[in-house]
């Protein structure tokens, strides 16, 4: 592909009167019947290159499938632009067709769908100006994640999807089964016998790759997890997936302070990366949806984040003389409009909660000396709400295994685990970030399910 050029990269070359190949899909055809005017796409930019064609030089034919959608190749000439909207175009001299798009048929052949049509069509909807965007930022966060590891020398550490152990208390649990669902085996007692399953045991889709990425912490010191997470909750809300990716780092000699400060750093570093690296997908979308994008994720990077308990935090919404859906309660987990009125209203900047009940958050959060909290840390977003959750983790054997009883955790699931505080047991921390929540901040859009590909939500696996 050596003689292709990307759009993205003309644009920015300032070249002229040079010949070029492009390669791409057709967004509009105008012109009359002299000159075309095409509007070719190919992915590597929100920006088209318009293609000059003589219709005279060219096939009848070809020129009449040339329509919105196709997906054509240019040979021709970069010339500087005497039209409006563009500095450069390109005047056809070959134009190959690969593959047309009737106009009858063509589901993108007007501009102008809803977001939820698009979704009904996700096989189609990257070709949209809308999820161009959305996944080249997906893909630059990506990318700036790991960049952001490696250079601190983390060691990104692959944790299993399928897991045997039921421990997180996440959420529900998908079941992962060869097992004939007809006609399972049975035991005497006639419950289903999973020592004839596949693994020989029972065994689900991963909520979380936390219990692993310790045991990877406690050698390596600091790794990170990023991958495919599974939850069945029926939460049909614009914040939820039953698959998402989640980042979860953990670090060896890390108290929570430092937990704090490196979930800090981490987030600010994402959306300055996407500020410096997306400019012209963000200004798109603050043009499309949401006139105030830009200020928001300027606003993250702007103060020190305010560190407060849950304690203070009910205290402050208690006080708020605030009407919410859910009661306001110690004891009680925060919802989403609780969060987001402590990020919006009463503090005006990104929040970190501590020292949560520990009836409410998991066994391994670490135990402080009032008997009633946990060092847990979650970060609160404005729009989002709970964008990070982790904790220092109970490092003393002991306390650990106490809490296992207490919560009537088997231990034949978390024995390995245990032993980890056995042998060479050492003060650790992490938390971890839901990969589509922060795209969903940076991109601005309102539901979550415009922010992944193939969105898993209750009811929904079509793609
Ligand atoms: O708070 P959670 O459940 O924490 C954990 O799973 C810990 N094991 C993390 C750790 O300490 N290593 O989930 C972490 C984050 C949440 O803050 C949220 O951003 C995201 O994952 N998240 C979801 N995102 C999309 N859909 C869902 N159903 C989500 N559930 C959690
Ligand atoms: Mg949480």
């Amino acid at each position: 592909m050596k003689d292709r050029n990307k759009i993205k990269e003309l644009l920015a070359s300032g070249e002229q009167d040079i010949d070029v190949h492009i390669k791409g899909w057709v967004r509009t055809k105008r012109g009359n019947k002299n000159i075309a005017f095409i509007n070719v796409n190919d992915g590597s930019t929100i920006h088209n290159i318009q293609v000059v064609a003589e219709v005279a030089s060219f096939d009848a034919e070809l020129m009449k499938k040339i329509t919105t959608g196709a997906c054509i190749a240019v040979s021709g000439k970069l010339v500087e632009s005497l039209g409006k909207g563009q500095a450069v175009e390109i005047q056809a001299r070959e134009i190959t067709l690969y593959g047309e798009a009737d106009p009858e048929k063509y589901p993108l052949q007007k501009k102008g769908h809803s977001l939820e049509f698009l979704r009904e069509i996700a096989h189609l909807r990257f070709r949209t100006n809308t999820f161009g965007a959305v996944f080249r930022i997906r893909h630059s966060l990506s990318f700036a994640i790991h960049k952001f590891f490696n250079d601190k020398g983390f060691v990104y550490l692959h944790t299993p999807i399928i897991t045997g152990s039921d421990a997180e208390g996440a959420g529900e649990m998908f079941r992962v089964t060869t097992l004939d669902m007809q006609d399972p085996p049975r035991t005497d007692r006639g419950e289903i016998d999973y020592r004839q399953d596949f693994f020989g045991k029972e065994t689900k889709l991963t909520v979380s790759g936390q219990l692993e990425g310790e045991l990877g912490a406690l050698a390596l010191g600091e790794i990170y997890t990023f991958g495919p997470t599974f939850r069945a909750e029926n939460s049909n809300t614009p914040r939820h997936l039953a698959e998402f990716w989640m980042i979860e780092p953990e670090m060896t000699f890390y108290d929570n302070d430092d937990n704090m400060d490196l979930a800090e750093e981490f987030v600010k570093y994402l959306v300055r990366y996407a500020l410096e690296h997306n400019a012209d997908d963000l200004a798109f979308l603050q043009k499309m949806y949401d006139e105030e994008l830009l200020d928001r994720l300027r606003f993250i990077l702007e103060d020190d984040f305010v560190r407060t308990t849950y304690t203070d935090a009910i205290e402050i919404l208690s006080a708020s003389g605030q009407k919410f859906e859910f009661p306001v309660k110690w004891g009680a987990d925060l919802q989403a409009e609780h969060e987001r009125y402590l990020v919006e209203k009463h503090f005006k900047k990104p929040v970190i909660l501590t020292d949560y009940p520990k009836d409410i958050k998991a066994f391994y959060m670490k135990q402080n000396d009032d008997g009633k909290t946990v060092r847990a840390m979650d970060v609160l977003f404005p729009r989002i709400g709970e964008i990070i959750g982790g904790s220092q983790r109970e490092e003393d054997h002991d306390k650990l295994y106490r809490r296992i009883q207490e919560l009537n955790i088997p231990e034949k699931d978390l024995w390995w685990y245990l032993e980890t505080r056995v042998f060479g047991s050492a003060p650790h921390s992490g938390f971890g970030l839901g990969f589509e929540r922060l795209v969903l901040f940076v991109t601005g859009m309102a539901n979550i399910r415009d922010v992944i590909p193939f969105p898993r939500t209750p009811k929904n696996a079509e793609f």
